[in-house]
């Protein structure tokens, strides 16, 4: 980051003294302006829950511009990535900030794919859940755990041990998702088959048995590999932080993602997807079409907490360029299945349509976000609500090792503690029990 030559000069009302603060600026977006010496110049904190108007770190990885509705990984177009590259390529972009060669290329799917199986013992990790666990339930409990097989690369400070915990959880998440989902149904687990391409692989581990060879469909194939594309990494969301934070205290890699992958179930993360098809299917059983109206009357109602799922993103204030490839990708897959006439993807694309000319929403800039059309493709693939979320966590773990790894090798980190405005009881003793 470079210093700006404008300062930021902060001024009080009641003559206290003032201060300067110094500006910087990135390559591209907002300049930031440093307040890491206020609180020892001025006793007072900044004050920003949700952090609306702050910037938690430096990054190199990733890029959004909200109002453009535009999306960078390394300053590659989303739109260019997802069509002319494929997710390993995307996960050696991320990690290493180029996009391979074909010798890298070659390399890197050989060293992911040395490292596909997990543990035998993991198998019984999954023994102690219910069949009807929530993946994700089960996704917190399997990468969490995974931490207690490699202590050979748990040393978060040591670069080699960073990248071969990145290259696990890469070349692992697919098997362990494939797993909570065989696991669900009773079926035996399929182990990963290294002759197939990334996403090849986990449709086999997800869809074939023991009892016949499973044929995969290239489109489905590549549908499930742009989808991976799709959700890489996204800047400093809410999970992406909480790995940051949660790794600042120089715990495991894989401990740090687990963490992420328990912060990206909510429903307003990366729960949206489940949410935003139950939602479809709930409107689809009010009478579909005709009910949208009745619904987005629910939605503008402040007391029915009735959110439109998949609609709405804290940076994006645009339409989210993920959902416009998503969307393409829902068309592709459904022709492909003969399936162009999905209830569900007219009742998507409707609503959609009428939303976008709500004043409710456009007043408040709220477009299509990554999850509005991603559970339509999932379903249409054969992959189950339930597991959206957990397909999410298998591909955004690349983008949480990579701004890990990326916080733990700027000399300048240290371990997050944010401050507070405290608002409660001041000094008091405690009163004897007879006199409470
Ligand atoms: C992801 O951060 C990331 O990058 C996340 C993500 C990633 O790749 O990591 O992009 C993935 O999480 C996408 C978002 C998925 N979530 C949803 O689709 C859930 C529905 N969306 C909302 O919960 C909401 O839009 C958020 C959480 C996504 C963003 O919320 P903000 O930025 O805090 O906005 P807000 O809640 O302050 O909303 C501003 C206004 C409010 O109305 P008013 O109080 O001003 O009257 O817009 C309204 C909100 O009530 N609003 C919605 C809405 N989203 C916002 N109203 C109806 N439906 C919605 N979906």
């Amino acid at each position: 980051m470079n210093a700006s030559d404008v300062k930021a000069t902060l001024s009080f009302s009641d003559g206290s003294p003032s201060m300067d603060l110094p500006i910087y600026k990135g390559s591209i977006g907002p300049d930031v302006i440093d307040i890491r010496k206020l609180y020892g110049q001025t006793g007072k904190f900044t004050y920003d829950p949700g952090f609306l108007s702050t910037a938690s770190c430096q990054s190199a990885i990733t890029y959004i511009d909200g109002d453009k509705g535009e999306l960078l990984y390394r300053g590659y177009p989303i739109e260019q990535l997802a069509t002319n590259c494929d997710f390993l390529d995307t996960c050696y972009l991320l990690l290493y900030g180029e996009l391979p060669n074909e010798q890298q290329q070659r390399d890197f799917h050989k060293l992911v794919n040395n490292h596909t199986m997990v543990n035998e013992q993991m198998q019984f990790f999954l023994r102690g859940f219910r069949r009807d666990a929530h993946p994700m339930a089960v996704m917190t409990g399997l990468v969490g755990g995974l931490s207690a097989f490699y202590h050979d690369s748990t040393d978060i400070n040591n670069p080699k041990h960073r990248e071969i915990a990145a290259i696990r959880l890469i070349a692992k998440m697919p098997t362990l998702v494939a797993m909570a989902y065989k696991y669900s149904i009773g079926q035996p687990y399929i182990y990963p088959k290294n002759n197939l391409s990334y996403a090849g692989n986990f449709m086999r581990m997800m869809f074939a048995t023991p009892c016949e060879e499973y044929e995969p469909n290239d489109v489905l194939v590549r549908a499930m590999d742009r989808i991976f594309i799709l959700h890489a990494d996204h800047e400093q969301n809410a999970s992406t932080s909480t790995v940051r934070l949660c790794g600042s205290s120089g715990t495991n890699p894989f401990a740090a993602i687990a963490a992420g992958v328990a912060c990206l179930w909510g429903p307003s993360h990366g729960g949206a997807n489940e949410a935003c098809l139950n939602m479809l299917e709930e409107i689809q059983q009010m009478g579909g079409v005709e009910k949208i109206g009745e619904f987005i009357k629910q939605v503008k109602d402040k007391t029915s907490s009735v959110k439109l799922m998949g609609f709405g993103h804290r940076v994006y204030k645009n339409y989210d360029p993920r959902a416009k490839l998503m969307r393409e990708t829902c068309h592709e897959v459904l022709t492909a299945l003969g399936l162009e006439n999905d209830p569900l993807f007219k009742l998507a694309m409707a609503l959609e349509k009428i939303a976008l000319e709500d004043e409710y929403f456009v007043s408040r800039k709220l477009y299509p976000n990554v999850d509005f059309y991603s559970g339509i493709v999932q379903r249409a693939i054969g992959i189950p609500v339930s597991l959206f979320t957990a397909i999410f966590a298998l591909a955004r773990t690349v983008g949480w090792i990579a701004q890990l790894n990326e916080m733990i090798a700027d000399p300048e980190y240290k371990i997050g503690r944010p401050r507070q405005l405290f608002v409660g009881a001041e000094r008091r003793d405690v009163p004897p029990l007879d006199k409470r």
